[in-house]
């Protein structure tokens, strides 16, 4: 079955692009390119135009999950899909692709409301060498992989895993850790590619996006992102540590948008047969102000 092939690239809505600009600069490493747009920076961390979008418009939020389907065919039949399934997406218009700088594209709302953008045809920037708006040891994984992987709010594992399997992805739970009160609390991952996963669902949140994560392939840049946030103003919010899963080896961090960034290296490719964990392998501690619920949107 065709499907999604990965996370192309995430639109981000933000209150303060300049804090944003500083950000992404000091801490994330991606470069900034500046286009001359009102209100809109774009990161990239690869040859593509961009991975990521900023435009200020107040929202705080994930505003659009850039998801790529292989061609025009692919394009077509997914469309098709959607429709069998009883699933209401809009035809973006040219000028909407041009936007996003993509061949194609159809919006839409998963069954939690989060916004996708369902794409094929990225414009690839091969004549653009990659640069870091600061150094790093190595360079962000992408390829095959997509931009990286995020956790969205959801509606009901079950519901999520319906939807994210209709657009082609495979995977189920693979966490069942203790809650604040006790109970069990399962997260639902889905995969698409070659990465461990490109979506997950299930803590609370009441933001559409709970974490961003992007991958390194040098365990260097962790530590030295790591140092970089600890003596800037946005916080640690999960420790460094080994998740169970993939395998990646990763803090968390507040973004000023109030959720979070995780910045990894070291994951493993996705597996084949589904496994669950009752806790990751080390670390990853939460910090006071986090709690259980693993959302700092407390609002
Ligand atoms: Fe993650």
């Amino acid at each position: 079955m065709t499907g999604i092939t990965e996370l192309g690239y995430v639109r981000f809505g933000v209150s303060d692009l300049a804090q944003w600009r500083d950000f992404a600069s000091d801490l994330l490493a991606t470069e900034i390119v500046d286009e001359g747009e009102a209100g809109r920076l774009y990161l990239r961390t690869d040859s593509w135009h961009h991975r990521i979008i900023l435009e200020e418009d107040g929202t705080d939020d994930l505003t659009g999950a850039g998801l790529r389907v292989a061609g025009a065919e692919e394009f077509a039949e997914m469309q098709a899909r959607l429709k069998t399934a009883g699933v209401a997406f809009e035809k973006g218009s040219q000028e909407l692709a041009a936007d996003r700088r993509v061949l194609d594209i159809i919006t839409l709302q998963d069954p939690a409301g989060n916004a996708l953008e369902i794409f094929h045809g990225p414009q690839v920037d091969a004549y653009k060498p990659f640069h870091p708006s600061r150094g790093m040891f190595g360079r962000f994984v992408t390829g095959d992989g997509g931009v990286g992987h995020m956790i969205l709010r959801n509606n009901g594992l079950d519901r999520a895993y319906e939807f994210y399997k209709m657009l082609g992805m495979r995977g189920g739970v693979e966490y069942k850790v203790p809650g604040p009160q006790g109970e069990t609390r399962e997260v639902l991952f889905m995969h698409c590619n070659s990465r461990d996963h490109t979506v997950a669902f299930g803590p609370p949140s009441n933001k559409s996006i709970n974490h961003l994560m992007i991958e390194v392939d040098n365990v260097d840049d962790v530590y030295l992102t790591h140092e970089r946030v600890q003596a800037s103003k946005y916080p640690v919010m999960i420790g460094l540590g080994k998740h169970a899963n993939d395998h990646m080896f990763s803090f968390y961090f507040a973004t000023p948008s109030q959720w979070l960034v995780e910045i990894g290296t070291a994951g493993r490719p996705a597996t084949h047969q589904s496994e669950y964990y009752t806790r990751d392998t080390y670390g990853h501690v939460f910090s006071a102000d986090l709690g259980p619920g693993m959302s700092i949107d407390k609002t």
